[in-house]
Protein backbone atom coordinates (compact mmCIF):
# COMPACT_ATOMS: atom_id res chain seq x y z
CA UNK A 1 0.00 0.00 0.00
CA UNK A 2 1.52 3.49 -1.33
CA UNK A 3 2.33 6.08 2.02
CA UNK A 4 1.06 9.60 2.60
CA UNK A 5 1.42 11.26 5.20
CA UNK A 6 0.90 14.75 7.01
CA UNK A 7 3.76 16.58 9.01
CA UNK A 8 3.79 19.23 11.23
CA UNK A 9 4.01 20.46 14.95
CA UNK A 10 1.53 19.88 16.89
CA UNK A 11 -0.07 17.37 14.44
CA UNK A 12 -2.32 15.46 16.54
CA UNK A 13 -5.46 17.62 15.74
CA UNK A 14 -5.07 17.16 11.87
CA UNK A 15 -8.17 15.68 9.57
CA UNK A 16 -6.19 15.60 7.01
CA UNK A 17 -6.01 11.59 7.35
CA UNK A 18 -9.59 11.21 7.39
CA UNK A 19 -10.14 13.72 3.97
CA UNK A 20 -7.49 11.74 1.68
CA UNK A 21 -8.79 8.11 3.27
CA UNK A 22 -12.27 9.65 1.90
CA UNK A 23 -11.19 11.12 -1.49
CA UNK A 24 -9.27 7.46 -2.00
CA UNK A 25 -12.76 5.77 -0.79
CA UNK A 26 -14.46 7.91 -3.30
CA UNK A 27 -11.37 7.64 -6.23
CA UNK A 28 -10.94 4.01 -5.93
CA UNK A 29 -7.42 4.71 -4.74
CA UNK A 30 -5.45 2.26 -2.35
CA UNK A 31 -3.40 4.21 0.14
CA UNK A 32 -2.38 4.83 3.85
CA UNK A 33 -2.60 8.05 4.98
CA UNK A 34 -0.96 8.91 8.60
CA UNK A 35 0.35 12.07 10.94
CA UNK A 36 4.14 12.53 11.48
CA UNK A 37 4.65 15.02 14.53
CA UNK A 38 8.48 16.29 13.47
CA UNK A 39 10.76 17.80 16.54
CA UNK A 40 10.92 21.63 16.00
CA UNK A 41 14.54 21.59 14.79
CA UNK A 42 14.20 18.14 13.22
CA UNK A 43 12.05 18.81 9.70
CA UNK A 44 14.53 17.50 7.13
CA UNK A 45 15.31 14.60 9.09
CA UNK A 46 11.87 13.50 9.84
CA UNK A 47 11.06 14.11 5.68
CA UNK A 48 14.30 12.44 4.43
CA UNK A 49 13.38 9.25 6.73
CA UNK A 50 9.79 9.15 5.21
CA UNK A 51 10.58 9.31 1.85
CA UNK A 52 13.60 7.01 2.29
CA UNK A 53 11.05 4.78 3.57
CA UNK A 54 9.01 4.32 0.31
CA UNK A 55 6.42 7.60 1.26
CA UNK A 56 5.10 8.74 -2.01
CA UNK A 57 3.78 12.27 -0.73
CA UNK A 58 4.15 14.52 1.84
CA UNK A 59 1.74 17.13 3.28
CA UNK A 60 3.06 19.84 5.44
CA UNK A 61 1.47 21.89 8.11
CA UNK A 62 2.07 24.40 10.46
CA UNK A 63 4.87 25.46 11.63
CA UNK A 64 7.18 23.91 8.40
CA UNK A 65 5.65 25.40 4.95
CA UNK A 66 8.72 27.89 4.47
CA UNK A 67 11.18 25.43 5.44
CA UNK A 68 9.73 22.96 2.88
CA UNK A 69 9.94 25.06 0.22
CA UNK A 70 13.46 25.48 0.91
CA UNK A 71 13.63 21.86 0.93
CA UNK A 72 12.41 20.60 -2.02
CA UNK A 73 14.65 20.34 -4.88
CA UNK A 74 12.12 22.09 -7.20
CA UNK A 75 9.14 24.47 -5.88
CA UNK A 76 6.82 25.54 -8.80
CA UNK A 77 6.45 29.31 -9.11
CA UNK A 78 3.16 28.97 -6.92
CA UNK A 79 5.53 27.15 -4.22
CA UNK A 80 8.44 29.89 -4.76
CA UNK A 81 6.21 33.25 -4.90
CA UNK A 82 4.63 32.71 -1.79
CA UNK A 83 7.83 31.03 -0.75
CA UNK A 84 5.40 28.23 1.31
CA UNK A 85 4.62 24.78 0.13
CA UNK A 86 2.67 22.91 1.62
CA UNK A 87 2.79 19.35 -0.83
CA UNK A 88 5.77 17.31 -1.95
CA UNK A 89 6.59 14.39 -3.96
CA UNK A 90 9.35 12.63 -5.53
CA UNK A 91 10.04 13.95 -9.04
CA UNK A 92 9.01 11.09 -11.57
CA UNK A 93 12.59 10.51 -12.95
CA UNK A 94 14.82 10.49 -10.36
CA UNK A 95 18.06 13.60 -11.03
CA UNK A 96 21.08 12.72 -13.30
CA UNK A 97 23.44 11.84 -10.00
CA UNK A 98 20.87 9.30 -8.78
CA UNK A 99 20.49 12.16 -5.93
CA UNK A 100 16.55 11.63 -4.50
CA UNK A 101 15.01 14.97 -5.63
CA UNK A 102 11.63 16.56 -4.79
CA UNK A 103 8.92 18.57 -6.07
CA UNK A 104 6.67 21.27 -4.00
CA UNK A 105 3.54 22.96 -4.91
CA UNK A 106 1.09 25.35 -2.59
CA UNK A 107 -2.59 24.51 -2.83
CA UNK A 108 -3.49 26.53 -0.20
CA UNK A 109 -4.88 29.30 -2.68
CA UNK A 110 -6.29 26.70 -5.27
CA UNK A 111 -7.98 24.92 -2.02
CA UNK A 112 -10.12 28.47 -1.36
CA UNK A 113 -10.86 29.15 -4.84
CA UNK A 114 -12.13 25.59 -4.81
CA UNK A 115 -14.35 26.22 -1.85
CA UNK A 116 -15.89 29.48 -3.52
CA UNK A 117 -16.49 27.88 -6.31
CA UNK A 118 -18.31 25.27 -4.70
CA UNK A 119 -20.36 28.06 -2.63
CA UNK A 120 -21.13 29.63 -5.84
CA UNK A 121 -20.04 33.03 -4.75
CA UNK A 122 -18.72 34.94 -8.09
CA UNK A 123 -15.10 36.71 -7.92
CA UNK A 124 -15.29 38.00 -11.40
CA UNK A 125 -15.53 41.76 -11.59
CA UNK A 126 -16.56 41.50 -7.95
CA UNK A 127 -14.62 43.90 -5.05
CA UNK A 128 -13.08 42.00 -2.41
CA UNK A 129 -11.83 42.66 0.94
CA UNK A 130 -9.10 40.89 2.63
CA UNK A 131 -8.89 41.00 6.24
CA UNK A 132 -4.65 39.76 7.29
CA UNK A 133 -1.56 40.24 4.89
CA UNK A 134 0.55 37.22 6.64
CA UNK A 135 1.40 33.88 4.83
CA UNK A 136 -2.12 32.84 4.49
CA UNK A 137 -3.20 35.93 2.52
CA UNK A 138 -0.52 35.72 0.31
CA UNK A 139 -1.64 32.40 -0.71
CA UNK A 140 -5.08 33.23 -1.15
CA UNK A 141 -4.48 36.61 -3.06
CA UNK A 142 -1.96 34.24 -5.41
CA UNK A 143 -4.96 32.17 -6.23
CA UNK A 144 -8.15 34.75 -6.34
CA UNK A 145 -5.86 37.13 -8.87
CA UNK A 146 -6.86 34.42 -11.48
CA UNK A 147 -10.20 34.76 -11.13
CA UNK A 148 -11.06 38.26 -12.07
CA UNK A 149 -11.56 40.16 -9.64
CA UNK A 150 -11.84 43.84 -9.90
CA UNK A 151 -10.48 44.94 -6.97
CA UNK A 152 -9.38 44.08 -3.85
CA UNK A 153 -8.38 45.61 -0.87
CA UNK A 154 -5.61 44.36 1.72
CA UNK A 155 -6.57 45.73 5.08
CA UNK A 156 -4.05 45.19 8.13
CA UNK A 157 -3.15 45.90 11.21
CA UNK A 158 0.24 46.99 10.04
CA UNK A 159 -0.12 48.88 7.02
CA UNK A 160 3.45 48.29 5.86
CA UNK A 161 3.01 44.57 5.64
CA UNK A 162 -0.35 45.37 3.47
CA UNK A 163 1.68 48.12 0.86
CA UNK A 164 4.59 45.30 0.53
CA UNK A 165 2.06 42.21 -0.31
CA UNK A 166 0.26 45.40 -3.34
CA UNK A 167 4.14 45.60 -4.19
CA UNK A 168 5.12 41.81 -4.41
CA UNK A 169 1.90 41.10 -6.55
CA UNK A 170 1.60 43.98 -8.68
CA UNK A 171 3.03 42.53 -11.55
CA UNK A 172 0.43 39.63 -10.91
CA UNK A 173 -2.41 41.43 -10.65
CA UNK A 174 -1.72 44.25 -13.40
CA UNK A 175 -1.43 40.66 -15.38
CA UNK A 176 -5.18 40.03 -14.37
CA UNK A 177 -6.53 43.65 -14.42
CA UNK A 178 -7.54 43.83 -11.24
CA UNK A 179 -6.47 46.80 -8.85
CA UNK A 180 -4.67 45.87 -5.27
CA UNK A 181 -5.17 48.46 -2.04
CA UNK A 182 -3.69 48.46 1.01
CA UNK A 183 -5.21 50.13 3.97
CA UNK A 184 -5.48 50.26 7.42
CA UNK A 185 -8.72 48.65 9.36
CA UNK A 186 -10.16 51.95 9.94
CA UNK A 187 -9.38 53.23 6.50
CA UNK A 188 -11.69 50.64 4.35
CA UNK A 189 -13.18 52.74 2.05
CA UNK A 190 -15.57 50.51 -0.35
CA UNK A 191 -18.06 48.11 0.12
CA UNK A 192 -17.26 44.85 -0.69
CA UNK A 193 -18.97 41.84 -2.16
CA UNK A 194 -16.54 39.04 -0.75
CA UNK A 195 -15.05 39.52 3.02
CA UNK A 196 -12.12 37.64 3.70
CA UNK A 197 -10.58 36.51 6.63
CA UNK A 198 -6.97 35.53 6.95
CA UNK A 199 -5.63 36.74 10.19
CA UNK A 200 -4.33 34.60 12.51
CA UNK A 201 -6.82 36.27 14.93
CA UNK A 202 -8.98 33.12 14.95
CA UNK A 203 -10.72 31.19 17.86
CA UNK A 204 -9.17 32.42 20.69
CA UNK A 205 -10.51 35.75 20.13
CA UNK A 206 -14.11 36.54 20.29
CA UNK A 207 -16.72 38.25 17.98
CA UNK A 208 -15.99 41.68 19.79
CA UNK A 209 -12.11 41.48 18.89
CA UNK A 210 -13.30 41.64 15.44
CA UNK A 211 -15.36 44.43 16.14
CA UNK A 212 -13.01 46.40 18.16
CA UNK A 213 -10.39 46.41 15.21
CA UNK A 214 -13.28 47.21 12.67
CA UNK A 215 -15.27 49.34 13.80
CA UNK A 216 -16.73 51.36 10.85
CA UNK A 217 -16.99 48.16 8.80
CA UNK A 218 -20.30 47.52 7.18
CA UNK A 219 -21.42 43.98 5.53
CA UNK A 220 -24.74 44.83 3.44
CA UNK A 221 -25.30 41.59 2.19
CA UNK A 222 -21.56 40.87 1.37
CA UNK A 223 -20.39 37.21 1.92
CA UNK A 224 -17.95 36.76 4.03
CA UNK A 225 -15.53 33.76 4.05
CA UNK A 226 -13.25 32.66 7.46
CA UNK A 227 -10.44 30.64 6.25
CA UNK A 228 -10.24 29.48 10.29
CA UNK A 229 -12.78 26.76 10.96
CA UNK A 230 -14.37 25.39 14.40
CA UNK A 231 -14.29 21.87 15.46
CA UNK A 232 -17.88 22.04 16.16
CA UNK A 233 -20.85 23.44 15.27
CA UNK A 234 -21.08 26.93 16.56
CA UNK A 235 -19.86 29.37 14.22
CA UNK A 236 -16.14 30.83 14.68
CA UNK A 237 -15.72 34.17 16.00
CA UNK A 238 -15.15 36.41 12.77
CA UNK A 239 -18.54 34.62 11.80
CA UNK A 240 -20.34 35.49 14.42
CA UNK A 241 -19.09 39.07 14.13
CA UNK A 242 -20.31 39.24 10.35
CA UNK A 243 -23.78 38.24 11.11
CA UNK A 244 -24.19 40.93 13.55
CA UNK A 245 -22.41 43.44 10.64
CA UNK A 246 -25.11 42.46 8.27
CA UNK A 247 -23.25 39.59 6.12
CA UNK A 248 -25.39 37.74 3.34
CA UNK A 249 -23.44 34.57 3.49
CA UNK A 250 -20.84 33.33 5.88
CA UNK A 251 -18.63 30.22 5.59
CA UNK A 252 -15.51 28.50 7.50
CA UNK A 253 -12.66 27.40 6.23
CA UNK A 254 -13.70 23.38 6.73
CA UNK A 255 -14.49 23.80 3.31
CA UNK A 256 -11.42 25.62 2.27
CA UNK A 257 -8.85 22.52 4.20
CA UNK A 258 -10.88 19.88 1.95
CA UNK A 259 -10.59 21.72 -1.11
CA UNK A 260 -6.28 22.20 -0.63
CA UNK A 261 -6.41 18.37 -0.09
CA UNK A 262 -8.13 17.88 -3.05
CA UNK A 263 -6.00 19.70 -5.22
CA UNK A 264 -3.17 17.78 -3.30
CA UNK A 265 -4.98 14.51 -3.77
CA UNK A 266 -5.40 15.46 -7.65
CA UNK A 267 -1.55 16.33 -8.00
CA UNK A 268 -0.44 13.05 -6.82
CA UNK A 269 -3.24 10.85 -8.18
CA UNK A 270 -4.55 12.23 -11.04
CA UNK A 271 -7.72 11.87 -10.02
CA UNK A 272 -10.10 14.98 -8.88
CA UNK A 273 -12.52 14.17 -5.95
CA UNK A 274 -15.82 16.06 -4.86
CA UNK A 275 -14.98 18.25 -1.89
CA UNK A 276 -18.78 18.79 -1.20
CA UNK A 277 -19.28 14.92 -0.45
CA UNK A 278 -15.97 14.95 1.75
CA UNK A 279 -17.27 18.13 3.46
CA UNK A 280 -20.42 16.70 4.43
CA UNK A 281 -18.79 13.16 5.70
CA UNK A 282 -16.26 15.44 7.84
CA UNK A 283 -19.48 18.11 9.22
CA UNK A 284 -21.66 14.60 10.25
CA UNK A 285 -19.39 11.80 11.12
P1 LIG B 1 -0.24 33.31 8.67
O1 LIG B 1 0.81 32.48 8.01
O2 LIG B 1 -1.27 32.52 9.44
O3 LIG B 1 -0.87 34.28 7.73
P2 LIG B 1 1.30 35.46 9.73
O4 LIG B 1 2.11 35.53 8.49
O5 LIG B 1 1.97 35.56 11.06
O6 LIG B 1 0.49 34.09 9.82
O7 LIG B 1 0.14 36.57 9.64
C1 LIG B 1 -0.79 36.75 10.65
C2 LIG B 1 -1.83 37.80 10.21
O8 LIG B 1 -2.77 37.98 11.27
C3 LIG B 1 -1.24 39.18 9.94
O9 LIG B 1 -2.03 39.85 9.00
C4 LIG B 1 -1.35 39.81 11.33
O10 LIG B 1 -1.35 41.24 11.30
P3 LIG B 1 0.07 42.04 11.40
O11 LIG B 1 0.73 41.86 10.06
O12 LIG B 1 -0.32 43.42 11.69
O13 LIG B 1 0.85 41.36 12.51
C5 LIG B 1 -2.71 39.32 11.73
N1 LIG B 1 -2.91 39.35 13.17
C6 LIG B 1 -2.41 38.48 14.09
N2 LIG B 1 -2.81 38.80 15.33
C7 LIG B 1 -3.59 39.91 15.20
C8 LIG B 1 -4.29 40.75 16.12
N3 LIG B 1 -4.29 40.50 17.43
N4 LIG B 1 -4.97 41.80 15.63
C9 LIG B 1 -4.98 42.07 14.31
N5 LIG B 1 -4.34 41.32 13.38
C10 LIG B 1 -3.64 40.27 13.82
Amino acid sequence: MTRYAVIGNPIAHSRSPEIHEHFADQCGVRLSYERLLAPIDGFASTVAEFFAGGGKGLNVTLPFKEEAARWVTAADALGRSIGAVNTIRPRPAPASDGAAAFEGTNTDGAGLVADLARLEWPLRGRNILMLGAGGAARGALWSLLEHGPRRICIANRTLARAQALCTALAARSARFGCTLVPRAYDAIDAHADVVINATSLGLGATADAFADLLPRLTLRRARCYDMMYSAGSEPTPFIEFAHLRGAGATADGLGMLVGQAAVAFEWWHGRTPCIATTLAALRHP
